[in-house]
């Protein structure tokens, strides 16, 4: 054991060099990191998994970022948006599996029709299953405070929204500038859902072009100082049709991506060791069980995708998005045995919501 690194990982708070210096970690002392941050989960929130199973309600939207392969100029893709049928297949496949959540994702859009059609697809599930209603995340991009709330109303009590870096001026770099495309916006959007209540997740994508170790520690400590409940992160996947292509050359190989995604994973659980962790699909794209291993750097929850399989190509952020049909029985039972053999049981029939939103209320309330 390296006993210089067991001195930081037990400091009772990490300055910015000791981030830099955790995220570097190689070989064993990496191992080592993992290793405490799967003692911290087992320790605080349990060796436990939880199911979401994930709608990717539609791949329309209104926004332009450089890195993603549904962005508005993406000419390559046919636009979808899923039926009532269709969604309601999914919550059932998720209801009758006893997952206690679903997440519904799309592009990002504000008009009125779109708002709607959530607002009544909430209330729909919410009546068919006014019993034992499934725990709802929404990730539907920037929304007026109205129509968060609206949203809320209805039904949805958990909002992800990835501020993709927490350093203004890469998140710049990434977007185009305009207002539509604002960081400052982003940023007072996350304050809304906080405001308003939301069990509120954010994430960053690691391995970017023009990203530093510097820039992913300051995203930790935007993360502990926001005082987040759940959080998303996933390697950056290039796309061949997005204009961040064009940096391909600088970036660094996708397993090396992949594994600071967990060195990420795995210090933010010892930082914050009561919140939710996903085990984000991308890391899927890049090692068959890579979702699986983020369990055991500290994450604690699992979206598989509920999407039918005949819009998967369509809903391409990044190449190789996985586009097997995770909606079988085999498929799962296989997935169960991934996370049994990890040393996690499966949270059935639990919403499995983060401990850290109920502190982080009691705490506000005093
Ligand atoms: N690689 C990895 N993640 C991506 N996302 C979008 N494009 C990519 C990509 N090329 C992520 C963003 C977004 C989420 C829905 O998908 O972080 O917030
Ligand atoms: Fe739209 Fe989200 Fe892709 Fe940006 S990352 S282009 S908001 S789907």
């Amino acid at each position: 054991m390296n006993t210089a690194l067991d001195n930081v990982l037990n400091k009772a708070s990490f300055d910015k060099s000791d981030l830099v210096y955790l995220l570097s970690l190689e070989g064993e002392d990496e191992q080592q990191l993992f290793e405490k941050a799967y003692e911290i989960k087992a320790k605080y929130i349990g060796k436990k998994t939880y199911f979401r199973g994930l709608i990717e309600f539609s791949n329309i939207c209104s926004k332009n970022c450089y890195y993603c392969g549904i962005r508005r100029s993406t000419k390559s893709v046919d636009r979808y948006e899923l039926s009532d049928e269709e969604v309601m297949g999914a919550v059932k496949f998720a209801m009758n599996h006893n997952w206690g959540s679903i997440v519904i994702q799309a592009g990002e859009r504000s008009n009125k029709a779109f708002t709607d059609r959530i607002t009544q697809l909430l209330k729909k599930i919410k009546n068919t299953y006014a019993e034992n209603p499934p725990g709802i995340t929404l990730s539907l991009g920037e929304q007026s405070e109205e129509v968060f709330q609206e949203w809320f109303d209805a039904g949805a009590h958990r909002y992800l929204l990835r501020i993709e870096s927490s350093t203004k001026s890469l998140y710049e770099k990434i977007h185009p500038v305009d207002a539509v495309h604002s960081f400052d916006y982003r940023l007072e959007n996350l304050k809304r859902l906080q405001k308003l209540n939301y069990q509120t997740g954010t994430g960053v994508m690691v391995g970017m072009p023009f990203q530093t170790l510097e820039h992913l520690a300051d995203d930790l400590i935007f993360m502990r100082d926001f005082d987040i409940d759940m959080c998303g992160m996933g390697p950056y996947i290039e796309h061949s049709e997005t204009p961040l292509y064009e940096h391909r050359h600088q970036l660094m190989p996708t397993e090396a991506r992949f594994r600071l995604t967990l060195r990420m994973i795995a210090i933010l659980r010892i930082m914050m060791k009561d919140i939710n962790i996903a085990s984000a699909t991308a890391l899927q794209a890049i090692h068959p069980q890579g979702r699986e291993m983020a369990l055991k750097a500290g994450a604690n929850v699992i979206m598989p995708n509920l999407t039918p399989v005949k819009y998967h190509e369509n809903y391409h952020l990044y190449k190789n998005k996985p586009t097997v049909n995770e909606e079988t029985d085999i498929y799962i039972q296989d997935l169960i045995k991934n996370i049994h053999a990890a040393g996690d049981s499966v949270g059935h029939g639990e919403w499995g919501d983060p401990k850290h939103y109920f502190a982080r209320q009691s705490k506000n309330s005093i």
